[in-house]
């Protein structure tokens, strides 16, 4: 099949290069001119495991191609990705206008029939405002509208997609779902399934999807802050309830707090669309609140530790900045909010992160710029240090094991956000180990 994918970020990229490696030609567009040269050289902008594998292959066998030029790869495609941005506006409410402005240039391009599918994540209704925008200059019998959300992870895209656990099509055409669901065969042979439904019901499954998932961690952020406060462990409580198969195994991981380009916009998004519709939507009013108050709790632990909260004269060590491990991505990262605080305490920081010292150096403020010496291994952000403190679970840092702390470091004491160390080793290493919702070993 013929595919062209309007929009090179993250979504974009990943659904193009997996496409053109099940044998589809495969045509990127972006505005970005720069990109798109870039692109063409073989330069991929992100990080995504295994993504450089398939994207030289797509490139070397001639089916994945880039460019600015919509026009042309618009009339030769069999079926339009709309893979574009859709930040978060005022209020919460996800910003469309990069999704409308692109579907107001479709009408006028069409000439046979096309399917045009939405990828980005999208307010319930999007479809049909798209079906709309299309229609308007193109014959009804020329296009359909289909939602097909996706469910990649960051630094798991590449396996996401080549082994979904479902792929949700959002359409009433038999015709849309027909190519769809030969679009997608090759990707389900496992037997997984694809699921066929309307475009509102697809369109609210994915915010459905990751609004669950952020409430599931948020409880068990609350549950580990319970433990804290009673006594018990939280490591336990988990293995407890996630060999309930009705609870399950994943995602019940306490910590500081979810993060990243997806969870905090959808569940902000969702709980706008809600409101508008009358709905007050409290689950996730206080997932909200929770797991904003949780991205900082690690601060409040090291106040109750140190006895004040007057950090001047310290300075502590950062490990990890990225929002989780295996991507350079900080968007909504803890560590940004634990940085801002730590510095603001008047501290001074060390911070390495093996992917996101050049994306976390961007992103925050020039105050904690001043303060913070960005080190290049694990061992320079131990260099005379006050405390540790660990924002994401990059496996690098589970292999320091605890036992080499102690000579490691001046003081060796650690906050850990992430939960990465054994209690009982880190007590036998005769370290102060902090983390989330466990005893604390001194
Ligand atoms: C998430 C979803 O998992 C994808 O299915 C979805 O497609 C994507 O959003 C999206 O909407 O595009 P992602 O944001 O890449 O993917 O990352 P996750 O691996 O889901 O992690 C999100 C956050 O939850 C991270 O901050 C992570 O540290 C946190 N988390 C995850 C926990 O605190 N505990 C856990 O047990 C699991």
């Amino acid at each position: 099949m013929n595919i062209t994918v309007i929009g090179t970020g993250y979504v974009g990229l990943v659904s193009g290069t997996c496409f053109a490696d099940s044998g589809n030609n495969v045509t990127c567009v972006d505005i970005n001119e720069e990109k798109v040269n870039q692109l063409n050289k073989g330069n991929i902008p992100i990080y995504e495991p295994g993504l450089e594998t398939l994207f030289d292959r797509g490139q070397r066998e001639g089916r994945l191609h880039f460019t600015t030029e919509i026009e042309g790869a618009v009339r030769q495609a069999d079926i339009v990705f709309l893979c574009l941005p859709t930040p978060p506006g005022g209020d919460g409410q996800a910003d469309l206008s990069a999704v409308m402005t692109v579907a107001g240039q479709l009408g006028g391009l069409l000439e046979d029939y096309t399917v045009i599918v939405n990828k980005s994540t999208v307010p319930v209704g999007t479809a049909d405002r798209v079906r709309q925008a299309i229609a308007g200059q193109a014959d009804e019998e020329l296009f359909d509208v289909v939602s097909n959300p996706e469910f990649l992870r960051e630094g798991a895209a590449v396996d996401d997609f080549m082994y979904p656990e479902r792929v949700v099509v959002g359409t009433s055409s038999e015709r849309a779902a027909d190519i769809m669901t030969t679009l997608y065969e090759p990707f389900v042979r496992s037997g997984n399934p694809i699921i066929v439904m309307d475009e509102r019901s697809s369109e609210l499954t994915k915010y459905a999807a990751n609004a669950m998932l952020a409430t599931k961690i948020t409880f068990m952020n609350e549950i580990a802050n319970i433990c804290e406060r009673v006594g018990a462990n939280v490591d336990n409580v988990r293995r407890g309830i996630g060999t309930d198969s009705r609870i399950g195994k994943r995602f019940l991981f306490a910590g500081i707090g979810y993060g990243g380009s997806c969870f905090p916009k959808d569940v902000q998004a969702i709980h706008y669309t809600a409101g508008q519709h009358g709905y007050d939507f409290k689950i996730l009013d206080s997932v909200m609140k929770v797991n904003e108050a949780q991205k900082v709790s690690i601060v409040k632990k090291m106040e109750d530790y140190y006895g004040t909260d007057d950090f001047s004269g310290k300075q502590f060590g950062m490990w990890g900045l990225s929002f989780k491990p295996e991507t350079d991505d900080i968007r909504e990262a803890p560590a940004l909010y634990i940085a801002e605080a730590l510095v603001e305490r008047g501290a001074k920081l060390l911070a390495y992160d093996p992917e996101a010292i050049g994306t976390f150096r961007q992103a925050t403020s020039r105050q904690v710029l001043d303060q913070t010496t960005f080190v290049h291994s694990q061992q320079e952000a131990l260099d005379d240090i006050d405390a540790l403190v660990i924002c994401t679970e990059w496996n690098e840092f589970r292999r320091p094991t605890v036992d080499n702390f102690a000579n490691n470091m001046k003081q060796p004491v650690i906050f850990d956000g992430r939960n990465l160390y054994d209690l009982s080793r880190a007590e036998k290493a005769g370290i102060t180990y902090i983390s989330v919702g466990r005893p604390s070993v001194n």
